[in-house]
């Protein structure tokens, strides 16, 4: 295992929109114990292939309870409720924000083994899902913040870049 290079906001992948992966061959399987291992050693709980420089739709969620999601191609299939939660993200680091998103998500994707899953969460998981999804769109969390609070933030922002 490896720990992977973290791309910062600045980077032109992290506003790419990623590429669906059509095979779980073994450099996939690499890629994401490497993106886990990332993610532990960079205390995050969430990570997107998009932020360690790979255009591919894959993310890790650390769920503590139930160890690692890993989900390729993810699609929030259905969405419900709202909420307003302080985010974070490993690619801007220093900045956290209160975001607007739904309470409760219902996510398809393809798991390690190429099965389709489904999976229902709420709460923490539900903003992580929707927040690592984003990713993949080549969205970042301040991207869904409000003008005024945009504005705030600026400077920090050019200090990352
Ligand atoms: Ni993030």
């Amino acid at each position: 295992m490896a720990v992977l290079k973290l791309h910062k906001y600045g980077s032109p992948i992290l506003r790419e929109k990623a590429l669906p992966v059509k095979k779980v061959d073994e450099e996939v399987k690499e890629l994401v114990e490497n993106m886990i291992e990332t993610m532990y050693v960079e205390g995050g709980v969430g990570l997107a292939a998009p932020q360690v420089g790979v255009s591919k739709r894959i993310i890790v969620i650390d769920t503590e309870e139930e160890g690692v999601i890993v989900l390729i191609n993810p699609v929030i299939i259905k969405r419900e409720g709202e909420s307003k939660e302080e985010e974070g993200c490993l690619s801007v680091p220093g900045i956290y924000s209160p975001v607007r998103r739904s309470s409760i998500v219902t996510v398809e994707a393809m798991d390690l083994n190429e099965k389709k899953i489904q999976i229902t969460q709420e709460g923490f998981l539900a903003i992580a899902l929707q927040h690592e999804i984003d990713h993949l769109d080549g969205y970042l969390f301040i991207d869904r913040l409000s003008p005024a609070k945009r504005l705030m933030i600026k400077d920090e922002l050019k200090n990352i870049e």
